[in-house]
């Protein structure tokens, strides 16, 4: 990665039209985000999500430093427009959040007050056809957030047949994987399959699709192919074991929000695991092997109010969660915390 690509100096006009100006993305759950994040003057907020920059606005606004980092190339337009606006107490990193610890030292900080995380795409990349993540609009087969590395067009037609099986099913929770992936197999002999469109007819094709669906057929499919060409899980693992080393100071807070149920699966499991409450048998003494580096307020998950669902549907899946740093130490960060779906990969060569 990385490097602090914000230059204050930079011309107005490329900002314009970019958060700081309108943007069609509302940032989701932002009431909600602010009253656990807490956000106070001087403090220095991370946030690993920095997309259209709702958040870091909003803790801007309330006085705090922002770290904010994107592994999107196209969020560093909103990134200069806060940084004309708010000088150095914003700094905006292109990069991956399960880097943020070297985000920080790049910044000159030992440490965090706060970290904020908002998983998963944004609108402005669901609403580019050319950024290949929609199954209703045509563009290139692409999904990479990150512009670079093995797109989803790639995958689909080079992956063997078992490994997107595999994928399909346990990223995409789709029932009838093995089906798709013999369908996307056959199809590729005959013509490799490079548009988001003829993926998304090709699967609907193959499992039909009722009057009464509630969802487009090839919705999981395309779920699995973005979680897994993004590394999504195992940044999301690796983002909240980072969130634990440079959360230094006890009070700390850290914040996710989620969209479904995979990745929520992953926060609550850490959370469970770092606040000691993870259950165990009654039969047997409880050991204590470490001392709880958070602590959980609520540890039940924190949904939209209807009033945001009604008026911004994307918050219908959205769930926060968060907790507050302890002075206990952070722990080695072990992917055997979560289940085997965190870190997949082929098993043949492509
Ligand atoms: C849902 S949007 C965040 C919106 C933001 N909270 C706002 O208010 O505008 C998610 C953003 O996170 C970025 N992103 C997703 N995973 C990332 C990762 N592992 N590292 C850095 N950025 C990531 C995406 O590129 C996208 O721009």
């Amino acid at each position: 990665m990385v490097g602090n690509n914000t230059n204050p100096g930079d011309d107005r006009r490329i900002v314009e039209g970019v958060v700081g100006g309108p943007s069609d993305h509302i940032p989701v759950m932002l009431n909600e985000v602010l009253s656990t994040l807490q956000p106070l003057p001087n403090q220095t907020i991370v946030d690993g999500t920095f997309g259209a920059g709702g958040y870091s606005r909003a803790i801007l606004e309330k006085g705090a430093n922002v770290l904010a980092i994107d592994r999107d190339e196209n969020a560093q337009a909103a990134g200069k427009a806060l940084s004309l606006e708010f000088g150095k107490r914003f700094q905006f990193f292109h990069g991956e959040f399960e880097q943020m610890d070297l985000v920080c030292k790049l910044a000159g900080f030992d440490c965090a007050d706060g970290v904020v995380l908002d998983v998963g795409v944004s609108s402005m990349q669901i609403d580019d056809a050319q950024r290949g993540f929609s199954f209703q609009k045509d563009g290139p087969l692409d999904m990479r957030m990150g512009q670079s590395g093995l797109s989803a067009s790639d995958l689909v037609n080079k992956a063997e047949g078992k490994d997107l099986t595999r994928i399909i099913g346990i990223l995409g929770e789709e029932r009838h994987a093995s089906r798709v992936s013999r369908a996307i197999v056959a199809q590729r002999d005959i013509k490799p399959i490079t548009r988001t469109l003829e993926l998304a007819n090709l699967v609907e094709k193959t499992l039909g699709r009722k009057f009464s669906d509630r969802i487009h057929p090839a919705t999981r499919t395309f779920q699995a192919l973005r979680i897994f060409i993004n590394r999504e899980l195992e940044q999301l693992a690796n983002g909240l074991f980072a969130a634990e080393r440079i959360l230094l100071n006890a009070g700390g807070r850290l914040v996710i929000v989620t969209f479904h149920s995979l990745e929520d699966r992953i926060v609550k499991q850490f959370f469970a695991d770092r606040c000691g409450n993870k259950g165990g048998s009654r039969h047997l003494p409880q050991i204590k092997e470490n001392e709880p580096s958070f602590s959980q307020p609520g540890s039940s998950a924190i949904k939209a109010t209807i009033e945001e669902v009604e008026s911004n549907p994307r918050a219908r899946s959205a769930k926060l969660r968060w907790a507050i740093r302890t002075d206990a130490p952070s722990r080695a960060g072990d992917m055997k915390l979560f289940g085997r779906q965190v870190s997949l990969s082929l098993s043949g060569r492509m």
